[in-house]
């Protein structure tokens, strides 16, 4: 934003360090109104632990984005906070979560149905983060939060001696997934929800 401007032409041009500008074009009202209320909201979130306490609001927001066949249980999420909650991140908007995304340290290669259980195999001491789930909530998506859900998880786990990261997702994800710096290593064994999906892999 002006940012060809040094501090003196900006103090000329009556333009103070924390404006912000927005360029519009002619568009409905209502549109404009209700984009900019979703980049105010997106960029206020958070993103922090979660807790016991949040199980509810965790297991709400997974049955909001992933079909049934493909939503955690509520059982899954207990085990998982109790038994490695620290590889568990939320994103808050107002204190509500809007944003999750979980792991399990591992020393398989790939996610594998079993794992999904509610009480799935984990290894502290595994070199792999294998991420079970990422979601959104559709009123907060497109502004970046996945992406800084995922960050925050990876820089925990290099901080904690793991050396990869994998997940699976749908064909559809892949190239959401490549940007986020993962490479795709083709057909999973996964068969979650009766879809084909595949392994993805980037290394810490
Ligand atoms: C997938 C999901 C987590 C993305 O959340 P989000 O907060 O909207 O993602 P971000 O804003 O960080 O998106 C980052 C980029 O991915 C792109 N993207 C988002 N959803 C996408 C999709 N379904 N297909 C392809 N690209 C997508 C965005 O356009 C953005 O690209 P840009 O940086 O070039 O603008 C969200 O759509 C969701 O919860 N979906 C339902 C659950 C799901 O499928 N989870 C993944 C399971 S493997």
């Amino acid at each position: 934003m002006h940012a060809e401007l040094d501090d003196k032409h900006l103090e000329r041009a009556v333009i103070a360090e924390n404006a912000v500008r927005i360029s519009a074009g002619l568009e409905d009202a209502e549109d404009l109104i209700s984009d900019l209320e979703r980049s105010l909201n997106t960029a206020a979130t958070e993103i922090c632990g979660v807790s016991a306490e949040d199980i509810d609001a965790v297991a709400a927001l997974e049955a909001v984005a992933f079909p049934r066949e493909k939503a955690a249980t509520r059982e899954a999420f207990e085990y998982r906070i109790a038994n490695f909650g620290e590889y568990f991140f939320a994103a808050r908007h107002n204190g509500k979560i809007v944003g999750i995304i979980d792991g399990a340290p591992s020393n398989r290669k790939y996610i594998m149905d079993d794992l999904y259980k509610a009480d799935g195999e984990f290894d502290k001491d595994g070199e792999t983060l294998l991420i079970y789930g990422l979601a959104v909530h559709p009123d907060y998506r497109e502004g970046g939060i996945a992406e800084r859900l995922m960050n925050a998880l990876l820089e925990y786990a290099a901080r904690n001696s793991k050396k990869r990261a994998a997940l699976t997702t749908e064909k559809e994800l892949i190239g959401f997934y490549e940007k986020l710096g993962y490479k795709n290593h083709g057909i999973s064994s996964s068969t979650i929800g009766n879809t084909v999906e595949f392994d993805l892999e980037q290394t810490l």
